[in-house]
């Protein structure tokens, strides 16, 4: 089935928080900003067109797209990670899958965490397997928040904004059950989550990471305090569209301070409605908090398109990218159901700068040459995507192998 863990840091960081909203940093000037949706027709560029991101000259805008896999026993990464991720260097920029900042943020057996030292080393060899290959990895940091259940966190209640029970079951060490109702976050307790996020960042550039990418989508606790669904809070984080943008933009000034702006991405997913998502004015909502983010300079907003589910649960924006172009003045990734055709279209029109692709990376490590050379595709197996070792994650064939075996 598609599904997409409490160690507090009790370091003294704390600002009013009414600092990030009203002292935003300075916008870089760069490459990373100059595609703002105002430009002509970028009639020249393709999927293999390098492009600078931040600091980075990627050779071909072709990102992968984080991917939960499961296979970090434990919750520490290993070397069949580092093969798997080294696998797919070719990609522009790999982004890895969720990674949780504290114990508590955990959503499933065997993702991986960037909270311990073990952790740490182990994603070391991650980035070590990607860099002498000559890639570009970021982590993605990420807190579960309500998707989450008291038996894979020790007995202790998710976290959230509100005490509101996603809908589905989730697999656990007593087998799949109900979501659970998680406890409602106090509000002395929000920059302790800040400061893991903020951790999350310092360990991810001691194990030798490019940058990070928060994970701002599918109904995790920066989408759960930003949608007036799962947002009912009456504090600072909560009510107003400012209030509910607070908690996200409280996490990139921390995220950014460590890495400064432009080796921070983000990804937000709009039309969404997996976990139960959903806002009253989403078109507003994102609006509000894409337009904060130009303040930062960011390597780049990710944005996901709504998939089959999303547009036949109800009327989502469809599609999402063209929308925010026009309101986020910086480097632009496009996600979901990109194809080789899809991809170069949506770049030649000039509506986003990067395409990410997830399925289609899962199960063709050299996608890039394959595009290129309009070579056939392994088809993506679902019963392999979470926690099946090596099957359906580093066995997926190469096109030379493929080619002087056939
Ligand atoms: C197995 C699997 C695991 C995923 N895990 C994550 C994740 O950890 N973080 C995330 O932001 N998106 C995750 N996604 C969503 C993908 O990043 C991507 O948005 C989605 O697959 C749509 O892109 P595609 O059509 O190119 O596959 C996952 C998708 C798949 C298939």
């Amino acid at each position: 089935m598609a599904l997409f863990a409490f160690l507090v840091f009790l370091v003294p960081w704390f600002q009013p928080r009414n600092d990030v909203l009203e002292t935003p940093p300075p916008l870089l000037t760069g490459e990373a900003n100059k595609n703002n949706g105002d430009n002509p027709v970028t009639s020249n560029i393709n999927l293999f067109t390098s492009i600078q991101l931040g600091p980075y000259t990627l050779p071909n805008r072709m990102a992968m797209s984080p991917m939960t896999r499961l296979r970090a026993i434990d919750n520490v990464p290993n070397s069949l990670m580092a093969t798997y991720y080294a696998q797919r260097v070719t990609a522009g920029l790999i982004v890895t899958e969720a990674t949780m900042v504290s114990p508590l943020s955990l959503g499933y057996i065997n993702c991986p965490g960037i909270y311990s030292t073990e952790q740490v080393d182990g994603w070391r060899r991650v980035t070590d397997a990607v860099h002498e290959k000559g890639g570009r990895i970021f982590l993605q940091l990420w807190h579960s928040g309500r998707i989450s259940h008291s038996s894979l966190l020790d007995g202790q209640l998710p976290v959230a904004p509100s005490a509101l029970a996603a809908p589905g079951e989730l697999h656990t060490p007593i087998g799949k059950v109900a979501m659970e109702t998680p406890r409602a976050l106090e509000t002395h307790e929000i920059p302790e989550i800040v400061e893991q996020f903020r951790k999350g960042a310092e360990n991810a550039h001691a194990a030798g990471f490019d940058g990070v990418e928060l994970h701002g989508a599918f109904g995790y606790i920066i989408d759960q305090f930003l949608q007036d669904c799962t947002n009912k809070r009456t504090d600072e984080y909560g009510g107003s569209i400012e209030n509910r943008t607070r908690f996200l933009l409280e996490v990139v000034q921390a995220v950014t301070s460590v890495w400064g702006t432009n080796r921070v991405g983000i990804k937000l997913s709009p039309s969404n409605t997996f976990y139960g998502m959903g806002d009253s004015n989403p078109q507003e909502t994102f609006g509000y908090a894409i337009n904060a983010l130009n303040r930062f300079g960011l390597a780049y907003l990710h944005l996901q398109e709504p998939n089959e589910i999303d547009l036949a649960s109800r009327d989502v924006m469809n599609p999402v990218t063209p929308y925010y172009r026009k309101i986020y003045k910086g480097t632009l990734i496009t996600n979901g159901g990109y194809n080789h055709a899809k991809g170069d279209s949506i770049l030649k029109n000039g509506d986003a700068d990067l395409v990410s692709f997830g399925q289609l990376f899962l199960a063709n490590p050299d996608l890039p040459k394959r595009f290129e050379l309009d070579a056939s595709l392994n088809e993506p197996d679902p019963k392999t995507f979470y926690g099946a070792g090596e099957k359906g994650y580093t066995d997926y064939p190469f096109l030379a192998v493929q080619a002087t075996t056939s």
